[in-house]
């Protein structure tokens, strides 16, 4: 059985006082949702003090990047080694990295080992571009971007995928839950072909993509995605909270059904 998760990515919003703001409203209702992972990715800056005030509860914390390197002259940059002090997860591979600052499919892939290696557990995002899926490419995009990112990763265990279609990111416009779930289906299979179906079989895959408190229940029905990364709802507390809610319930009730 698959925990469900919910990721919120905060992306480049908030100051750390707006950070601290937003968790401490979070937390005393997230912490009551035990039977889906909750997972919050605050900006670099602010993970020490969103770490410090969950400390203690069941909410989980994330970086939104990485560097591949462990140290060095690379200024500017943050290690997997420094991450893997403060927080659990890691996001990799965003489609907003690979469009705005030229992560390839190889930067993804030494991203992706570097996290596994110091014990942080990516979440690794790929989705097909507006003029891919028109031209009926998705099953071939994400599949290289599968076969490129997982590249020599021989046991990704901790790895969790997030499908992103980038037409539904930050566009108000999210895939439908038929399409989503086909589409986790299709990379469930390249898993279990790429590793084994045992491997597959356990792998989270979230579906991302302007997902909200009123499209929630329609993904969270589909039997293949296992949670959502959330961008723009997660940046309020009532919306992101909800969205968990809705997953346990939905995902507790698929459960008693099987
Ligand atoms: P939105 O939910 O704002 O569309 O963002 C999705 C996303 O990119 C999460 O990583």
């Amino acid at each position: 059985m698959r925990v469900p998760l919910i990721a919120g990515n905060w992306k480049m919003n908030t100051t750390v006082s707006e950070a601290i703001e937003l968790v401490s409203e979070m937390r005393p209702l997230l912490d009551q949702i035990d039977d889906v992972e909750k997972v919050l990715y605050p900006p670099f800056i602010s993970l020490a003090a969103v770490g410090e005030l969950i400390r203690g509860s069941s909410i989980k914390l994330g970086a939104q990047n990485l560097y591949f390197e462990e140290k060095g002259a690379y200024t500017g940059e943050i290690s997997p080694l420094m991450l893997a002090d403060l927080c659990e997860f890691a996001i990799i591979g965003h489609s907003e990295r690979r469009q705005y600052f030229n992560e390839t499919g190889e930067i993804v892939n030494k991203k992706v080992q570097a996290a596994l290696k110091v014990g942080l557990k990516p979440i690794l995002c790929i989705g097909e571009r507006l003029d891919e899926n028109e031209a009926g490419r998705t099953e071939e995009i994400v599949a290289e971007q599968l076969r490129s990112s997982l590249a020599g990763v021989d046991y990704p265990r901790s790895l969790i995928i997030a499908y992103e279609p980038v037409w539904a990111i930050g566009t108000g416009k999210a895939a439908t839950g038929k399409q989503a779930n086909e589409t986790i289906g299709f990379i469930r299979r390249k898993i279990a072909e790429l590793y084994s179906d045992e491997i597959a079989r356990d792998m989270r895959i979230l579906y991302g993509g302007s997902v909200t408190v009123t499209n929630a229940t329609e993904f969270m029905q589909q039997p293949e995605i296992d949670g959502a990364l959330v961008g723009g709802a997660s940046l309020k507390a009532s919306e992101f909270v909800s969205i968990v809610q809705q997953t346990s319930q939905i995902k507790g009730r698929l459960s008693e059904e099987s």
